[in-house]
């Protein structure tokens, strides 16, 4: 997924954050968006214009009153420009004067005259953001439909601690990314299966695995995100249900995952197997809690779960399938071998170990499908899974097409 040609709109207000929005103007150059930048007199005293211009390769527009700048792209045209419109920060006072529909400078201006998605990245001090006065201006906002990104807590500028800051500048970035993604798999069936299976071995032991789960449920959350009707099968898993998702069905075996998916499956229009499924369960599980054998050891048996994947695609109509392959080395080579054996559509594959894959934050993928491949380099799990979405959707309308 890119912003390529995208055309963003940067407001910036006066805030001490109007730093970190230099980094986002490159951010989003970087993904081939177009930025260009407006700023409230206020934002001048923070960061100057030339900073932004040098950044976005564009003149800086503050007043609504230059008879140069209107003459080269007047505002009306400005508005119309811009496909998205992000002010970041928004001060404790453009918000004010954004509920309000003031329309007293160039940004509140131009966030009334754009029918573009209007983004509002909130910072300020932490007493601000909690007074009811801006609270009512957000809740007014957000009933309106503008979307509110953050603010995030933690340290602030002013030394104070608590909910205010804004979001880091990729974060903004992923925003928008997600807000042109919107739509990609709308009206389609997404099956997502997550998280470890647990194999019992008797009442208080198992056999699991690593998986936190977290790659899965940003998956079924960013496809959620586009539109998709998603199902969620979760392993035993401690993490909230994403927003957008519409039905869980929590397992624990891979039995029963196994059955779960399966039930599941026939509506479904694409699967994407996250879940990290055990390979082999106890053949026999104890009723009651095994003793220690003393010192001669413990054997257990253990026999092959059923691979979910592979009797899907064995069906004669089944959903367009998505692996995942973790692997400790020759990533491409596994993955390249599962996809064709398994009869999957696509894989997404992952190197596990070194702060990536199962109980990290942070992933990196590379997809392989027939004839194709891309490097999804290392970033959040939500970016990715965002980026991973946009990938799947393109791939299941070329199979339509
Ligand atoms: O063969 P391997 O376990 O590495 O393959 C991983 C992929 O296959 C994942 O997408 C996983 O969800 C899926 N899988 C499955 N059923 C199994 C084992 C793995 O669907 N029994």
């Amino acid at each position: 997924m890119s912003l390529a040609e995208r055309r963003v709109l940067l407001g910036v207000s006066g805030g001490i954050a109007a730093y970190k929005s230099c980094e986002l103007v490159r951010r989003l150059r970087e993904g081939g968006a177009e930025v260009r930048v407006v700023m409230t007199e206020a934002a001048t005293h923070f960061v100057s214009p030339t900073t932004f211009q040098a950044l976005s390769g564009q003149s800086v527009r503050v007043s609504l009153w230059d008879a140069q700048a209107e003459a080269a792209m007047g505002h009306i045209e400005l508005a119309r420009w811009a496909e998205r419109i992000l002010v970041a920060p928004a001060s404790a006072g453009l918000l004010a004067r954004l509920a309000q529909g003031m329309a007293d400078d160039l940004l509140t201006t131009l966030c009334l005259a754009s029918p573009a998605p209007l983004f509002l990245a909130p910072a300020m001090n932490q007493q601000m953001w909690a007074h009811p006065a801006v609270q009512a201006n957000v809740s007014t906002l957000r009933q309106r439909g503008t979307q509110l990104l953050g603010p995030a807590a933690g340290a602030q500028a002013c030394g104070d601690i608590g909910s205010g800051r804004m979001l880091e500048a990729h974060e903004l970035r992923d925003a928008l990314l997600a807000s042109f993604a919107v739509g990609a798999l709308a009206g389609l069936n997404v099956l997502v299966s997550a998280g470890p299976t647990y194999e019992d071995i008797d009442p208080v032991r198992f056999i699991g695995n690593r998986s936190s789960g977290r790659m899965g449920f940003a998956v079924a959350q960013a496809a959620a995100e586009a539109g998709a009707r998603v199902t969620l099968v979760a392993g035993p898993v401690s993490l909230p249900t994403p927003p957008g998702v519409m039905q869980r069905t929590d397992v624990r075996s891979a039995a029963q995952m196994h059955a779960a998916v399966l039930a599941a499956a026939a509506q479904a229009d694409i699967y994407i197997a996250a879940a990290a499924v055990g390979d082999y369960r106890p053949l026999e599980v104890s009723a009651q809690k095994l003793k220690k054998q003393g010192g001669s050891g413990l054997l257990l048996q253990l026999g092959e779960n059923p691979d979910i994947l592979a009797s899907l695609s064995a069906q004669e109509r089944h959903p367009f399938l998505v692996g995942f392959a973790a692997e400790t080395h020759d990533v491409a080579g596994y993955a390249q071998d599962k996809l064709q054996r398994k009869g999957l559509d696509m894989i997404a594959a992952n190197r596990v170990g070194e702060g990536l894959g199962f109980e990290a934050a942070d992933n990196a993928l590379s997809l392989y499908w027939a004839g194709g491949a891309v490097e999804l380099p290392r970033a959040g799990k939500t970016a990715l899974a965002r980026q991973l979405i946009t990938h799947v959707a393109e791939r299941y309308r070329a199979g339509r097409a």
